[in-house]
């Protein structure tokens, strides 16, 4: 390759027509374009958008469609690989049959804060969860012959002041949680790229933290791919290049072109070797030939089978959809009812998605007024998935009534004349900014207190981008917490809703009563001290301390501090009902794994998902970690023997100076239980000391 065809390749514009960035000559229109080099048999790179299906931001694709898989949070609660790598494989069909051989997926932050405007796109607040739900997905697209990236690495856990946080943790923390997520994904997707995120981590931007990208990423964990950064979130040439950062994404956002005429200077003037220079390159080139696309044609069939697609998403919502609460076995609810209302801001047109960049629009998509996200306008976006529709079909209803609910007395009105409601309740959150706290937006609480009065038999259905506040969970028998269902997810709903469908979704997340039981409860919003919250202003830095949790995100934190949350991590009802027996601890080449037996003591077939959580046994009390998970079908009175080997960094802590795991030697205690703060099955087990690398 020429210097000319190299540099071409480490700083890029978006290929999006935003002010004066016009679409490139070649490009499809999307995130990022890099242009091919013919001679020598390299295609262009096509990068687009990102892990909940192939996004056309702005529509810079006019009318090109897309599948829209349910949120990162619904695939969470499947706890199911397999559909995570089957998802991952739609997406990265739908790519490659659209000419895109980059996928910007992988969302792998761990979910820290429970307001933050992103955690639609991520697994959970769980690292195990995270990791292999993440990199299973990652493994599904690049099976396709498209490169994912993993993102944003890390610590990037709150959306407002992304670009200005500094989020401050110890490394011994950072390591057990946020990074071990990303370790874990790694390690199951081995994804062609990583994004850093906008944030600093203990005072360097994520882009260019020496710690980050060469000492862990490319030094201890030996990663061959390439790291391009977010986009407009390249802060320097000489640092960051030094640092470890291949790429300069977003170009056109920053206030210089780094990675460009800036970065050959450097080279020239002996501050950057030739030799980074050429790795930046070879990396590119070594995650393009490793996942196939170099050897693939690269002219796309654009044959999309997008009927078997919804059938994929409407699947996986059906997995990954929670029922929280279900009083009376109100449901499933009974079919051919005389009159059934359904309630809910455009539950006659569709599914909430949320927004930013991994906004997908299906085909007959309903896009309204969103938000900008650094200056690129970001629509508020409904699945044709209307729960209505679905409902009139699945329940066979003699009467289905409909009102949105913005006229609350004309909902009490209609909810006192039915046998039973449905209320979908909705909560939008967006790349960009975070929810200003827990509770249901535009007076939905007071709306559900009324319903439920005038009509006990109200079962709701939330469609949020992650934890809320329920005020109205006494009065109401039935809740489902169904995230963001994507492009089938009405039919996922009413299928639940009627019994068609037997609900098996585990909560990837802790709901919190109230923010009060925060690590954090007033979240730092530097809107009042930045000029610009879209764009970096230097000096402008605020921090974020972590530290007060540590690596004790979210169940952790309720356990450590001796707090009921309103939901805990795990907690997923069903229409039938299992139980465990016999857990077994045996400790074998190094490797702890437990044994335990499954059983389906209901009369309905199902799956349940088997979590085994560790803790160290003693005085400090059960501080539970997940070491393992499986998720089963079992017919009933079907009984299975489910066996689990233990991830040896959930019985370890890193020790950061040694830079090494270390076990202390002494009992530990093994449980088998419904959510990570419920009792459940023991067994215990001695070992010796150990210390290992990661
Ligand atoms: C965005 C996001 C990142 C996305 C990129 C390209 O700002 O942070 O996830 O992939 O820019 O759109």
């Amino acid at each position: 390759m020429t210097e000319d065809e190299k540099f071409a390749w480490l700083s890029g514009r978006m290929a999006i027509p935003v002010g004066d960035t016009k679409k490139p000559d070649g490009a499809l229109g999307s995130a990022a374009f890099y242009p091919g080099i013919p001679r020598l048999g390299i295609p262009a790179q096509q990068q687009s958008d990102a892990s909940l299906g192939v996004a056309n931001t702005t529509d810079v694709r006019p009318g090109d469609n897309a599948t829209a898989l349910p949120s990162s949070l619904l695939l969470g609660a499947t706890f199911d690989p397999a559909t995570a790598r089957e998802t991952g494989e739609m997406v990265g069909r739908e790519a490659v049959a659209k000419g895109f051989n980059v996928q910007l997926g992988g969302g792998a932050n761990i979910v820290r804060e429970p307001r933050g405007g992103r955690n639609f796109e991520y697994v959970s607040e769980d690292p195990l969860l995270t990791g292999i739900i993440a990199g299973h997905s990652v493994a599904g697209i690049q099976s396709q012959g498209v490169v994912s990236t993993v993102k944003h690495f890390a610590l990037n856990a709150q959306e407002t002041g992304r670009v200005l946080a500094n989020s401050v943790l110890g490394l011994g923390a950072l390591h057990e949680s946020d990074l071990l997520a990303f370790r874990i994904a790694i390690e199951t997707g081995a994804p062609g790229a990583v994004m850093p995120g906008y944030n600093l981590v203990n005072g360097d931007w994520a882009s260019e933290s020496e710690y980050l990208l060469n000492t862990v990423l490319k030094g201890e964990w030996g990663y061959p791919g390439w790291v391009m950064s977010d986009w407009g979130a390249t802060h320097s040439t000489v640092k960051a290049a030094l640092a470890g950062l291949d790429v300069q994404s977003g170009a056109n956002l920053d206030p210089e072109p780094f990675f460009a005429d800036p970065l050959r200077a450097a080279v020239v003037a002996g501050q950057v070797p030739q030799a980074r220079v050429d790795d930046m390159v070879a990396r590119q080139l070594r995650s393009l030939f490793a996942v196939g696309v170099i050897d693939t044609a690269d002219t796309p069939d654009g044959a999309i089978d997008y009927m078997a697609h919804r059938l994929i998403a409407q699947r996986a919502a059906e997995r990954g959809i929670v029922l929280l609460k279900n009083e009376g076995d109100i449901l499933p609810a009974p079919r051919r009812m005389r009159r059934v209302l359904v309630i809910g801001r455009r539950a006659d047109v569709g599914m909430l998605a949320g927004g930013g960049s991994s906004a997908v629009s299906p085909v007959g998509s309903l896009s309204v007024e969103g938000s900008a996200v650094m200056g690129v306008p970001m629509a508020k976006v409904y699945h044709p998935s209307s729960p209505l529709h679905a409902i009139k079909a699945e329940s066979g209803a003699a009467q289905v009534d409909f009102v949105d609910g913005t006229d609350a007395g004309k909902a009490v009105e209609a909810a006192a004349e039915a046998d039973m409601v449905f209320l979908f309740a909705e909560e939008w959150r967006t790349e960009g900014e975070d929810r200003p706290g827990l509770n249901l937006p535009d007076d939905q609480d007071a709306l559900i207190a009324a319903v439920a009065s005038a009509n006990p038999r109200t079962v709701v259905i939330v469609q949020s981008g992650g934890a809320v506040a329920m005020p109205w969970l006494d009065e109401v028998p039935a809740v489902l917490a169904a995230f963001y269902a994507g492009s089938g997810g009405g039919e996922a709903i009413a299928g639940i809703l009627f019994g068609r469908v037997n609900p098996s979704g585990h909560l990837p997340i802790s709901f919190p009563r109230d923010v009060g039981q925060l690590p954090i409860p007033e979240q730092r919003d530097p809107a009042t001290t930045t000029s610009n919250p879209g764009m970096p202003v230097e000096g402008e830095v605020f921090d974020i301390d972590y530290n007060i949790e540590g690596s004790d995100v979210g169940y952790r934190w309720y356990a450590r501090e001796g707090l009921v949350p309103l939901f805990q991590f795990g907690h997923g009802l069903s229409y039938t009902a299992f139980d465990h027996r016999d857990l077994t601890a045996d400790h074998r080449d190094d490797a702890v794994v437990a044994t335990v037996t499954v059983r389906n003591t209901g009369d309905r077939a199902g799956a349940t998902v088997v979590q085994l959580y560790v803790s160290r046994s003693g005085a400090g009390g059960f501080v539970p970690r997940l070491g393992g998970f499986a998720r089963i079908d079992l017919k009933p009175g079907e009984h299975r023997d489910v066996t689990l080997r233990i991830d040896p960094r959930l019985l370890a802590r890193f020790d950061a100076t040694a830079r090494l795991w270390v076990r202390e030697a002494g009992a530990y205690t093994l449980r088998v239980a419904d959510g990570a703060l419920a009792d459940g099955l023991n067994s215990s087990i001695v070992l010796p000391a150990a210390s290992f690398t990661d």
